[in-house]
């Protein structure tokens, strides 16, 4: 029997993902002064127990106002470090590889966790004693009425952003990270440099696609200088706006190709959130919605390319490597209802093989009893009143 796609390694620069399941950065509202916590080792902890390939730790802010919301990670000092190490540690000795997502908000930053509003902060978040910050962003444009007015970037402010970008990469890789993710998606800062919709700029930094996407780049080069040769480098991005005069498909291919230049080795092909709230929906729903940009960037541009969106069956994900849409398939909410997706579904994908075998790539603790189960299991056949 051939091994599914999904299972086989893919090694990428220096380091070797043991599958092609990758567990896609995903916020969690729940740090407190950008601190990672005992709750975030064990949330994180559970997706490389439970077989991913690679697990990437949700936006972590640059900035203390790059955050979305007062929940977020932060590795804007060197505090910050050590709960992150401890993290990466804990899922590169469980068999995953150990990657962490940099982010700065712009002017989506100082907002509401989602299930307080997921909108601008009010006298209720100040009631628990969370109050708005200030905001920056390309131009002064606010997300909707009633949302905070950014300020728009100096260039003493671009300057100051490109070093804390530089910073935060080299406490990335002090605590252990091996992928690291730039998050160029969803309507945040640097996502909002690049589309037309919210860059309005007159300088160097906005008008034709090529000055919308140089504040990208450049930091897109300072990661990829600090990033060392032998480890991989992600970027996220949102690869339409969905919205009339928005960045398209286009745009990201021309923009992949620029990033495959630096050294980028992989684009994560997320889509919308430049006019929303990041959790509104621009391009239609559907199961892998977001796989014809995932295929148009990987092959107008000729780089790797992760997918994800409503990918949710063993199948399905194979399926898509199959039909060379990506190199990696993502899941979130996925995991989120069950941490174990990754290892099910290889155990799904090897159902041609002897049940003793179908567990062997489970971890021992777990793997060594469900085989056994499986074979007792098979002789009772299916449960009955
Ligand atoms: C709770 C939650 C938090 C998220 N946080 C982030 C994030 O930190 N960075 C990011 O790029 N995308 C974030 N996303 C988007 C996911 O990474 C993913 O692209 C999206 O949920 C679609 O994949 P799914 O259908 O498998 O959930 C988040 C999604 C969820 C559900």
């Amino acid at each position: 029997m051939t091994t599914p796609r999904l299972l086989q390694p893919i090694t990428l620069r220096g380091l070797t993902l043991p599958n092609r399941t990758v567990i896609a950065p995903m916020c969690t509202y729940s740090a407190t002064d950008g601190m990672a916590s005992d709750f975030h080792l064990v949330h994180l902890g559970r997706f490389a127990l439970g077989g991913a390939g690679l697990v990437i730790v949700e936006a972590t802010a640059v900035q203390p106002q790059g955050r979305i919301s007062h929940g977020d990670l932060g590795l804007w000092h060197d505090g910050q470090v050590e709960p992150l190490a401890r993290i990466a540690a804990f899922l590169k000795q469980h068999g995953a590889a150990a990657g962490i997502q940099l982010a700065h908000a712009g002017r989506k930053a100082s907002m509401q966790r989602p299930w307080h509003g997921n909108g601008p902060m009010n006298e209720s978040d100040a009631t628990r004693g969370e109050h708005a910050w200030s905001v920056i962003g390309p131009s002064a444009i606010a997300v909707e009425p009633g949302w905070l007015m950014p300020r728009e970037m100096s260039q003493a402010d671009i300057d100051v952003l490109k070093r804390d970008f530089r910073l935060a990469a080299e406490r990335a890789l002090r605590a252990g990270f091996e992928v690291l993710e730039l998050h160029c998606a969803h309507g945040y800062l640097m996502h909002s440099f690049l589309s037309p919709i919210t860059n309005q700029r007159s300088d160097a930094y906005g008008g034709d696609r090529a000055a919308r996407m140089r504040l990208p780049l450049e930091v897109a080069t300072i990661l990829r200088e600090v990033w060392p040769q032998v480890l991989p480098m992600f970027v996220r991005i949102s690869s339409v706006d969905a919205v009339e005069n928005g960045w398209s498909v286009d745009d990201s291919v021309a923009f992949a190709k620029e990033l495959k230049q630096i050294g980028v080795d992989v684009v994560d092909c997320s889509s919308g959130g430049i006019t929303t709230s990041p959790t509104a929906s621009a391009v239609p729903r559907d199961y892998g919605f977001q796989l014809p940009y995932s295929q148009a960037v990987r092959e107008g541009a000729g780089i790797a390319t992760m997918a994800v969106g409503l990918i949710v069956e063993a199948q399905q994900a194979e399926q898509v490597l199959q039909d060379g849409q990506a190199d990696l398939v993502a899941i979130a909410r996925q995991a989120l209802e069950d941490p174990n997706w990754p290892v099910k579904a290889l155990t799904t994908l090897r159902t041609g093989e002897p049940l003793a075998e179908r567990f062997s790539h489970w971890l021992n603790p777990y793997g060594w009893w469900l085989s056994r189960r499986a074979k007792l299991i098979d002789k009772l056949g299916p449960w009955q009143r």
